[in-house]
């Protein structure tokens, strides 16, 4: 099988990794992809990953059986849909489904409609007056959660107890033109669980948590995303069942019930609160850092497991198969990371094992350089949680980026038995 992957970032990295290992692919290529896959794929440019003309161009050239597109930003645009009527079996959402992450208005009228446990929200449209933005936030409190009703690469998000802040938060989405979506703050761990989803075939991978603030101890502001593990050692037994079953197995019945089939890998992205698991948002695509994590454990032939989805299979597809223990992922940003990062600075012990590329180029002399906010992601295994943060760690130990900064408590609160699932 010949895969062409459209995308560029960490979790691209993990897929072609993934897909690399599967004796079934045949050719790998990734567009525009970065420096960490050349060893394992083939790189092509591609200027715009959201031009569909661009894409159908390289799927073509590259004669493609299969194509995997990465990030959201491309099916939101459509892509997918350009892909699949050019004849090209595709991993990801058409432009419709897509929507589930693109407008967070839309996922909320899906989860109405499919009775979906979710925070209660209001949408402030530009040109609202300044007493409507007050009325609206008068609602909310004392946590205000404001999101920017649009793609915003999980960083259009500003939670905070502070109604100043959060006023300003609302001003600017609005002074970009986009909608303000006011919600509920959900208490409760999160947790983050992909399912491949064919229809009305929905297949779990292994549940996962984030870190998306900044610093240690969930301070400093939000990212896209520190680091992240697998599985859950806190979560409820029948946890990952009760989400497929109360969210996402819904939620895949009522896009197939609108005439929007869902084929690809839908993020759900929840907060396990005392009445059980509410969810935070949809993403249309898999997670990133989540994604480096989970694929590590998956035994299951990834290609196989994408073709399926794409070929509309996935109900035919054995049960998947997982390494027993854990892994962690732990990111490694730039300087200045998420404000303004520093790009250009030489990085150092990059080529140890378990090590994924985001942010990264080469310089003129052929040096390894920081290209980008969250540069490299470290991924490691263990029978335990611990040793698995013990392995990561003495990894990134080696790893010199001047400047470069990570959270050194990925996992650390579920290792010390410090989150826990309180349901009424
Ligand atoms: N894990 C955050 C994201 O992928 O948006």
């Amino acid at each position: 099988m010949r895969i062409l992957v459209i995308g560029s970032g960490a979790r691209e990295h993990a897929l072609v990794q993934g897909l690399a290992q599967d004796p079934s692919t045949s050719k790998l290529f990734v567009a525009p992809g970065n420096t960490g896959m050349s060893d394992v794929a083939t790189l092509k440019p591609l200027a715009d990953v959201t031009d569909s003309q661009q894409c159908v161009a390289l799927a073509r050239e590259v004669e493609a059986d299969l194509v995997v597109i990465g990030p959201e930003i491309p099916l939101v645009a459509g892509v997918a849909d350009s892909l699949r009527e050019a004849g090209f079996a595709v991993f990801g959402p058409n432009k419709a489904a897509a929507q589930i992450e693109g407008s967070k208005a839309f996922a909320k009228d899906i989860m109405k409609a499919a009775g979906v446990a979710t925070a209660h929200a209001q949408t402030i449209t530009p040109g609202a007056s300044d007493e409507e933005i007050e009325a609206a936030l008068d609602n909310f409190g004392p946590t205000f959660v404001v999101k920017d009703d649009g793609l915003a690469g999980g960083k259009g998000v500003v939670v905070t107890p502070n109604r100043v802040s959060a006023r300003e938060h609302v001003d600017a989405v609005l002074a970009a033109g986009n909608p303000v979506l006011l919600e509920t703050f959900l208490s409760g761990p999160e947790v983050s669980l992909f399912c491949l989803v064919d229809g009305e075939t929905v297949v779990p991978l292994l549940p996962a948590q984030d870190h998306k603030r900044v610093g240690d101890g969930d301070t400093g502001p939000n990212t896209g995303g520190m680091g992240a593990y697998t599985p859950l050692p806190w979560l409820p037994e029948n946890g990952v069942q009760r989400i497929v079953d109360e969210v996402c197995v819904p939620v895949a019945k009522e896009m197939v019930n609108r005439g929007t089939p869902y084929s690809g890998l839908l993020y759900a992205g929840l907060a396990w609160g005392e009445e059980g698991p509410s969810v935070v948002e949809f993403n249309c695509r898999f997670g990133d850092p989540e994604t480096q994590a989970v694929l590590a454990l998956l035994k299951t032939p990834l290609a196989q497991l994408l073709n399926a989805v794409a070929t509309g299979t996935l109900a035919e597809q054995p049960p998947l198969e997982w390494e027993e223990g854990y892994a962690l992922t732990v990111v490694l940003a730039a300087e200045n990371y998420p404000a303004s990062p520093a790009t250009g600075h030489v990085i150092t012990g990059a080529d140890a094992p378990g090590v994924l590329h985001a942010g990264t180029a080469r310089n003129e002399a052929g040096e390894l350089v920081s290209a980008g906010g969250r540069v490299l992601n470290v991924v490691a295994k263990g029978k335990t949680l611990e040793q698995a943060r013990q392995a990561a760690y003495e990894t990134l130990a080696g790893i010199k980026l001047p400047g470069g900064h990570y959270r050194s408590d990925i996992a650390l609160p579920a290792v010390q038995g410090l989150i826990s699932c309180h349901e009424s």
